[in-house]
């Protein structure tokens, strides 16, 4: 049991990281069906009306709780107002925010007692969301899927930890339980899973993307801005397209962003294969057992 478990009453510390297009009801049900849980980007849905409904969908595949991540930026997400109320209105137990500072958000979060973990990518943006109430801290640390940050975990978690009274939950290149040890031997109290999740039947991608990600290894991953303007983690074959596309302005076919350029973290180095979201849960949760007793 940690801190995280507690918190939101779940029988694993695993949390499903939310990933734009990628996370719908099938991944973020799977990942709280097997006992940690699920978390989907609100800005996957074009209309508030298309995200209730993935939210019902999402109910009927599973009666465990789930979150739902909004991007606190206007430019980035217009609906923000709206995707929050529908949080409060739905009762979503859990709120990932990111991009941005969620100062009252997390006020009227708690007035309907939801739960806020805030995403962060330096020690200044963590006490700001520690001081505006957040009850958790996604350290989002380099080689992450998705925007991810620039420090190392083995430095980032334990620098948090310094400073931070809030728990602590490690993103970034966590693919299997060896690297979920490390994560809690560093202080976190949770890890926030993406890449991995990506190669299994249940995610919402196609298969050219989950055969990427199979073929791809670390030294593919290539950390730009230049695809969506922040900084973000692709893999190297479909970055290399988007900028040859970019470059010559005449198109046959339009490209899209996180459709057909793939974001994927360092954590590529140990997926294999596909495998089911449950599957992959019970061997990360063996392998961090068999780690945490064979330490001296
Ligand atoms: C394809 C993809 C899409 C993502 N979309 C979002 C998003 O919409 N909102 C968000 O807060 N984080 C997003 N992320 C970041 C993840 O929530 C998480 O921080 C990251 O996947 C953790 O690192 P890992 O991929 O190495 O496990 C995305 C990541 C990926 C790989």
């Amino acid at each position: 049991m940690t801190k995280i478990t507690q918190l939101l009453g779940i029988k694993y510390p695993i949390i499903g990281a939310p990933m734009f297009l990628v996370s719908g009801p099938q991944l973020v049900a799977a990942v709280s069906n097997a006992g940690g849980i699920g978390t989907f980007a609100s800005m996957s849905y074009r209309t508030p009306d298309h995200v209730k409904a993935a939210i019902d969908e999402t109910r009927k595949l599973t009666n465990k709780p789930f979150g739902m991540n909004i991007v606190l930026h206007k430019a980035h997400n217009p609906h923000l107002r709206e995707h929050f109320q529908l949080a409060i209105d739905e009762k979503i137990p859990l709120i990932i925010t990111s991009m941005g500072t969620p100062r009252s958000l997390i006020k009227d979060a708690h007035m309907h007692d939801i739960k806020v973990f805030c995403d962060v990518i330096s020690l200044k943006q963590a006490e700001v969301v520690e001081k505006a109430g957040a009850d958790g801290i996604i350290a989002v640390t380099q080689g992450a899927g998705g925007h991810a940050g620039n420090i190392n975990p083995f430095s980032f978690i334990p620098y948090l930890k310094d400073t931070i009274k809030i728990p602590v939950i490690a993103a970034g290149a966590i693919s299997r339980g060896s690297q979920m040890a490390a994560a809690f031997s560093l202080g976190a109290e949770a890890v926030y899973v993406g890449t991995r999740f990506i190669a299994t039947p249940e995610a919402n991608a196609s298969n050219e993307y989950k055969q990427a990600l199979i073929n791809a290894n670390p030294e593919d991953i290539i950390y730009s801005d230049k695809i969506s303007g922040i900084n973000a983690n692709w893999i190297k074959e479909s970055f290399d397209r988007w900028i040859k596309y970019d470059t010559e302005k005449t198109h046959d076919i339009k490209l899209k962003r996180w459709i057909d350029i793939w974001s994927a973290g360092q954590g590529v180095a140990q997926i294999h294969d596909i495998q089911p979201v449950n599957e992959i849960m019970m061997e990360m949760i063996g392998e961090y057992n068999k780690i945490k007793s064979r330490l001296p």
